[in-house]
């Protein structure tokens, strides 16, 4: 395509999705997808200045690699160089030797090619846009930097226009780090590679939601934190301790009194009342909540003494979440747990989930289709084919209650 008709089509393109956007995350993750698709860039990076730490850290990013808890110093590497000198960087072949990348700087890419340019805002630099390889394996040229810059600008003028402010997160706390994971299943003759070297960094007190097309993975990798399945090579670290080595006792233990498991089936037992079955849960851990006072967590004093067979799907889910926290876990995994629930009652569970996450300081993970809930999320990973393709960090998360599908 002509240089100039690029350039328009691009420019027409951001600008709509930029203008359209109801937050900066959202402003900021589809500014990044245009500019990656009209580079034909297959990884990259929007970094924003956090001027008192003197670093950059990153809002949104498209690569296998989950860099949401790194920065970069202001000066350090080519993202710190562009954010200093305010100039665009171009790195095509092997040139660029002159920068040290690290891992995270580059989304765990290796680099053939690298464009960094300055999103500058009323000509203040506010931090840089960072895009790496071709897809067709060709590398970026002049063309493309002038291309890139222009589009960057753009994204910083709509965001200003839109009034978003744009904020530098500072990191959280680490909970869970995933690096490298793989999991084969045998399949008859041959092997059936599930997780690809996948990458990925929990952290305290998020609530974290996983989306993917079926089968990509999601709940083999749910199964494999919640050590109920095994990993064939790379490593889990829970609060620093690999979990792949662990006995099958220690197992045990790590699923009993850190983890608290909710899934699409309820999973109740169905000749004890929902109270019971709360303080069946209570009576095997150390350090549980009263099971009256998770009952009440989850809005069902009222049906304490019904048996499952006598509540609805969305309160049986109820149980099953009181269930996850009567426990005090610090992480609840939850695969798919409104996929069997209508709207009304999905805003319900949701609404608990989102209560103990505010109230009782536990992360949560949760797999779901449903794009919408997503918008709940702190941070919403995608993945795609076994690995993390993308992680977008919401700002603004939104209320259980004010979702629509
Ligand atoms: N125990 C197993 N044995 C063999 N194949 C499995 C097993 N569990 C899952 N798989 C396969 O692994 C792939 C990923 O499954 P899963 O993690 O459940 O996907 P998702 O939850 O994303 O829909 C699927 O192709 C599935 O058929
Ligand atoms: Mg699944």
């Amino acid at each position: 395509m002509a240089a100039e008709k690029r350039f328009t089509l691009a420019t027409r393109l951001l600008l709509t999705h930029v203008y359209h956007s109801e937050n900066i995350d959202e402003a900021l993750t589809s500014g990044l997808d245009v500019i990656l698709d009209a580079l034909g860039a297959e990884s990259g990076t929007i970094w924003i200045l956090n001027n008192k730490k003197d670093r950059l850290f990153p809002a949104t990013s498209v690569g296998p690699l989950d860099i949401s808890n790194t920065s970069i110093r202001i000066g350090a590497g080519v993202v710190g160089t562009v954010a200093s000198s305010q100039k665009s960087i171009l790195i095509s072949q092997s040139e660029g030797k002159e920068y040290t990348l690290t891992p995270e700087e580059t989304c765990g890419m290796t680099v053939f090619s690298l464009i960094c340019v300055p999103l500058l805002s009323n000509k203040e630099i506010v931090g840089c846009i960072e895009i790496i390889n071709k897809k067709d394996g060709t590398f970026f040229n002049s063309i493309d930097t002038e291309l890139c810059e222009h589009l960057a600008y753009l994204t910083a003028m709509a965001v200003d226009e839109k009034g978003f402010p744009l904020i530098a997160e500072e990191p959280k706390d680490l909970l869970i780090t995933i690096r490298d994971l793989k999991k084969d299943y045998e399949n008859g003759e041959s092997k059936l590679h599930v997780l690809k070297g996948l990458n990925l960094d929990i952290y305290k007190n998020e609530f974290l939601v996983i989306l993917g097309e079926s089968g990509c993975g999601k709940s083999t990798l749910m199964n494999i934190i919640g050590g109920m399945d095994t990993l064939t090579s790379g490593t889990v670290l829970v609060e620093g301790r690999d979990i792949s080595h662990l006995t099958e006792r220690e197992l045990t233990m790590y699923r009993r009194d850190f983890l608290g498991f909710v899934f699409q089936a309820y999973n109740l037992m169905p000749n004890l009342t929902a109270l019971e079955n709360v303080r069946y849960i209570a009576e095997l851990v150390d350090n549980p909540m009263r099971p009256e006072d998770a009952i009440d967590k989850v809005k069902l004093s009222a049906k304490a003494g019904f048996y499952p067979g006598q509540m609805s799907g969305g309160q049986q889910q109820r149980v099953s979440i009181a269930r996850a926290i009567v426990k005090n876990p610090k992480l609840i995994l939850a695969d798919e747990p409104t996929a069997a629930l209508d709207y009304q009652t999905s805003i319900e569970v949701l609404s608990v989930i989102e209560d103990v996450v505010k109230t009782k300081g536990t992360t949560i993970v949760m797999i779901t289709h449903n794009t919408q809930i997503a918008k709940m999320a702190d941070r919403v990973v995608t993945m795609r084919n076994g690995v993390v393709s993308n992680i977008k960090k919401n700002l603004n998360p939104c209320s259980a209650t004010d979702l629509v599908w």
